[in-house]
């Protein structure tokens, strides 16, 4: 009875529909936990839960599993909870059961501070279950919630994840859509066409590189599945179980005390010229470490997590490759949501500051550009995790407060030596406050050369601000790595308080 209770169980929709599933290109829940997981230490748990749904054509259909698979494993030998969805029975839609087999394992994940991971494949709330698929979904979006900076929490979209289904990854720390077979919207294209006449398919509408680059809703994009489910376990390792746990600490064979002279050169002396900031990251922290998030959106700005002599912390870094590293909505609410998980989970953020200030424009102005940029000023001010900033050029006006300013309690902040902090840039300043004189002069353009060139020498180097200190101190390039992994040493039982209170109130 056991043996086929459990073959039962285990088959999910069956031969038939699992095949239709391969021939998508996804795996089946089982397979994907599998993969996911150190192999042979998936559990699961209420494997033998049924649907009871006795309505609207499921009077007599019972479905074993109720269209999810859940348990506990290891990802390289560290507690994790999954649950995966199995699209084969009723499309993975959720029903009442699903829902409690699920908040079961985000309940136990919580009480024992190890990761959720949920492997999403679903059309979305159960039709013929009606407002108890609701209540399924509201218990789970609440404990998304009570879960938020106590446990990280990794959502990866696998196949459609339709309405209700898409807020629960919405509210969970990291999203993950693998290509082509994962589709995100609240109202699908047919609806849409009926409401508001617009034409589109899934793919235009909610793929992967589509909530990659233009919503934001999701921060990694996979090729396949397994490409997906390595990417959590590569995620995984930079990160603590919990809040009340630090990330672990990964051997490295990258010196601390590395000095790489090639930085001295790799800002443009002319600073109208770009680069990548990536090429910085790279020569500064442990040797290909640097696990970027959100790569594909906002990219004036480039956030991730990378190791410094085998810690993890939090890089934030502008971009001058885009848009000369402005800081625009998007830029704004993804630092701000990545410096605030940093937080959340004891990772120091170590910011990289090159950046001419918040953008301008109509279409910024009417799109929140102060309440979005808001964000960022809270989230760094916030912050008590330790806080190294390293000025590497530019440094102007509100964008030079916000990129982790001593202002906001940052404990370290370095320059280097062609560094510019300022009000605002030379040209705009000189224009400014010179208007009048530049105009009379007898030759304007020579004049209102003069006048950059005594503003940049008065205003755009970093020793201004040293002397104020507002800057620590001004540092060679090549000397960065060591004096980061010095700073960050010093730090290590770095404790600030902030007032009690129930909860700040982030400008949203
Ligand atoms: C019940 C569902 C279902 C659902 C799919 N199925 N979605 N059953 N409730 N929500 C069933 C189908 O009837 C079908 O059963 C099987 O799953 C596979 O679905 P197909 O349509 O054959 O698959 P496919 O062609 O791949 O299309 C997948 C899909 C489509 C794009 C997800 O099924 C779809 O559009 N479903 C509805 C999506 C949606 O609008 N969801 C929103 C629900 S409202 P059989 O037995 O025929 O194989 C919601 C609000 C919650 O979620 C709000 C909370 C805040």
């Amino acid at each position: 009875m056991l043996e086929e209770k459990r073959k039962k169980a285990l088959e999910g929709g069956g031969e038939e529909r699992i095949k239709k599933q391969h021939e998508k290109g996804k795996l089946t829940a089982r397979e994907r936990i599998e993969k996911l997981l150190d192999e042979g230490t998936f559990v699961e748990i209420g494997t033998f839960a049924e649907s009871r749904a006795t309505d609207f054509g499921m009077e007599k259909k019972r479905f074993p599993g109720d269209g999810v698979v859940t348990g506990y494993g290891t990802i390289n030998g560290r507690l994790v909870f999954v649950y995966a969805q199995d699209f084969t029975v009723l499309g993975g839609s959720l029903g009442e059961m699903q829902a409690q087999k699920i908040t079961q394992v985000m309940d136990l994940a919580l009480k024992n501070g190890a990761p959720i991971i949920g492997l999403n494949d679903s059309g979305g709330a159960r039709i013929q279950e009606g407002v108890d698929s609701l209540k399924g979904y509201g218990e789970i979006f609440f404990r998304n919630t009570i879960s938020s900076g106590v446990i990280p929490q990794i959502a990866v979209i696998m196949g459609p994840s339709a309405g209700g289904a898409v807020y629960s990854p919405a509210i969970m720390d990291f999203v993950i859509m693998v290509d082509k077979t994962a589709h995100m919207f609240i109202t699908g294209p047919q609806v849409i066409k009926a409401v508001t006449g617009e034409e589109i398919d899934f793919e235009g509408l909610g793929g992967a590189m589509v909530h990659n680059s233009k919503s934001g809703n999701a921060h990694l994009i996979a090729n396949d599945d397994e490409d997906a489910l390595l990417l959590v376990r590569e995620l995984l390792d930079y990160l603590p179980q919990n809040n009340m746990e630090d990330p672990p600490v990964v051997e490295t064979d990258d010196p601390p005390d590395r000095m790489d002279y090639s930085l001295d050169d790799i800002i443009p002396e002319d600073p109208k010229k770009s680069y990548d900031v990536k090429d910085v990251i790279e020569r500064i922290f442990d040797r290909n470490s640097f696990f970027e998030i959100h790569p594909y959106f906002a990219q004036n700005i480039v956030v991730g997590f990378a190791r410094l002599h085998g810690k993890t912390v939090g890089v934030v870094a502008n971009q001058p490759k885009v848009y000369a590293g402005v800081l625009d909505i998007d830029a704004s609410d993804k630092a701000a949501r990545f410096v605030r998980f940093c937080d959340s989970f004891n990772i120091p953020i170590i910011t990289l500051e090159d950046v001419p200030g918040y953008m301008p424009g109509v279409a910024q102005e009417h799109g929140g550009i102060i309440r979005h940029g808001a964000k960022l000023l809270y989230a760094y001010s916030e912050a008590t995790v330790p806080k190294i900033t390293v000025i590497m050029r530019k440094a102007y006006g509100g964008a030079y407060i916000a990129m982790g300013s001593k202002h906001l309690r940052t404990d370290i902040v370095y320059a280097w030596p062609n560094a510019e902090i300022a009000v605002m840039g030379p040209e705009g300043a000189v224009n400014i406050v010179f208007r009048k004189e530049i105009a009379k002069a007898e030759d304007p353009e020579k004049r209102r050369e003069e006048l950059i060139k005594e503003y940049r020498d008065k205003f755009a180097n970093p020793y201004f601000a040293a002397s104020r200190l507002y800057v620590d101190d001004v540092i060679y390039p090549h000397e960065t790595r060591p004096r980061l992994i010095q700073a960050l040493n010093m730090l290590e039982n770095k404790r600030e308080e902030r007032p009690m209170k129930k909860h700040g109130n982030i400008p949203l």
